[in-house]
């Protein structure tokens, strides 16, 4: 693994499970409450499968995707307590979270090549005075050497729940049972691919947010920080 000097001691705290699991809501709030930086590593899959259709790079042309996932020209933009995504000096915030581009996102993040090219894309987001990193791998690929490691997880269809609930406050209808076999299918590429597949990583802490809010998660990673020296008291 290739770290920069500037890198050593940086604090990582790696939390990983699957979509639905409250993952990117809980990482934000940690990285507002640390003052850390923030990796949503599913947005740069997302992207590329994004940036993939609009350059015309089909979904099983692996070396044109890994090309893609490289030249990935993507600005993360924080404002307030939101994050506007900019592809190619596009606004990409909204279309990327299409039930559309995750399933492509799943399907592009299955190829090796893929992954390999946005390794240290990923590694570079690792600044002081820390990174919370949010995805599938984290723990286990690209931050191995992360002080706290988290699976976060949720039933399946606790997470179809969740998903539901938001497409419907965002206007978007959708059927619940839809979602959930969408999740199942998800979830079984995610942890059947050969390549980084969706699994707490040894040294990981497995939390199932399944009957937790997102307060109360939130609270318990940060006395995990506390407990490891790498968060003040709070
Ligand atoms: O977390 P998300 O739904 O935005 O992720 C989109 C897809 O990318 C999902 O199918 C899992 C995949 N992914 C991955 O393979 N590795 C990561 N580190 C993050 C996401």
């Amino acid at each position: 693994m290739s770290i920069s000097p500037a890198q050593e001691g940086v604090p990582v705290i790696a939390i990983d499970g699957p979509g639905g699991a409250g993952k990117g809501t809980i990482s934000r709030l940690i990285a507002e409450r640390l003052g850390w930086h923030l990796l949503d590593s599913g947005a740069l899959y997302r992207l590329t499968a994004l940036a993939a259709a609009k350059h015309e790079v089909p979904l099983d042309d692996e070396a044109g995707l890994a090309g893609v996932a490289r030249e990935l020209d993507v600005v993360f933009r924080a404002e307030g307590d939101a994050t506007t995504v900019l592809l190619e000096g596009c606004d990409a915030t909204t279309t990327i979270r299409t039930e559309q581009i995750g399933d492509a996102a799943s399907q592009v993040a299955a190829l090796p090549a893929v992954r390999q090219a946005l390794l240290q894309r990923q590694r570079d987001f690792r600044k002081a005075p820390g990174l919370v990193a949010d995805g599938r791998d984290m723990g286990t690929v690209v931050f191995t050497d992360a002080p706290l490691k988290v699976f976060l997880t949720a039933s399946a269809e606790e997470r179809a729940r969740r998903r539901h609930l938001q497409l419907q406050e965002a206007g978007v209808d959708a059927s619940l049972s839809s979602l959930l076999k969408e999740i199942q299918a998800r979830d079984a590429r995610d942890m059947q691919r050969s390549v980084a597949p969706l699994k707490p990583a040894d040294d990981a802490i497995t939390l199932d947010t399944t009957r937790l809010t997102i307060p109360e998660v939130v609270d318990r990673l940060t006395e995990m920080l506390t407990e490891r020296g790498l968060a003040p008291d709070t």
